[in-house]
């Protein structure tokens, strides 16, 4: 397992469409304990394969629950979205920017697990969040576009001049 570089604001590649996994082999496995690596590393809540380069359709999410182990997301496909939630929201691709922004209450999503086997996932709250977020992500749609006007924070890091 390795971490591997995060692609930040800027970079072109954030923008673009991911292509689903067609088959989950050595060098997926490899990615996704890399991502998940690289998620914690950096204490995300998420993280897209696209963030790290690659453009497929691979997600990440780790709510840091009490025994919790990390969600992994392969083709997911929102299936039912409900409600509404006003949410604080970061990215490890923005990391000094956070905002406001409007994301459903609940949502249900289908996908393959590690072993190729389909699952169906309904989240609330933050899990919700993520999903959407993430699965934004794979569609070159990142949350700094859709931010409710005048919420946007920019934090700079301690200790810097500039
Ligand atoms: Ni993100």
């Amino acid at each position: 397992m390795a971490t591997r570089i995060i692609r930040e604001e800027g970079d072109e590649i954030l923008k673009k469409k991911s292509r689903p996994v067609e088959t989950i082999d050595d060098k997926i496995k490899e990615l996704v304990q890399d991502m998940i690596e690289t998620m914690h590393k950096y204490n995300g809540v998420g993280l897209a394969a696209v963030q790290v380069g690659i453009l497929k359709r691979i997600v990440v999410i780790d709510l840091y629950e009490d025994g919790g182990v990390p969600y992994i997301l392969i083709n997911p496909e929102i299936i039912k979205e409900k409600g509404e939630q006003t949410v604080d929201e970061g990215c490890l691709s923005f990391p000094n920017k956070f905002a406001k922004v409007i994301r459903p209450k609940e949502v249900t999503v289908t996908a393959l697990d590690i072993n190729g086997k389909k699952f169906k996932l309904t989240g609330t709250d933050l899990l919700a969040q993520a999903i959407e977020h993430e699965v934004d992500h794979l569609n070159g749609e990142v949350f700094i576009d859709k931010i409710i006007p005048g919420t946007l924070e920019v934090v700079t890091e301690e200790g810097k001049n500039n």
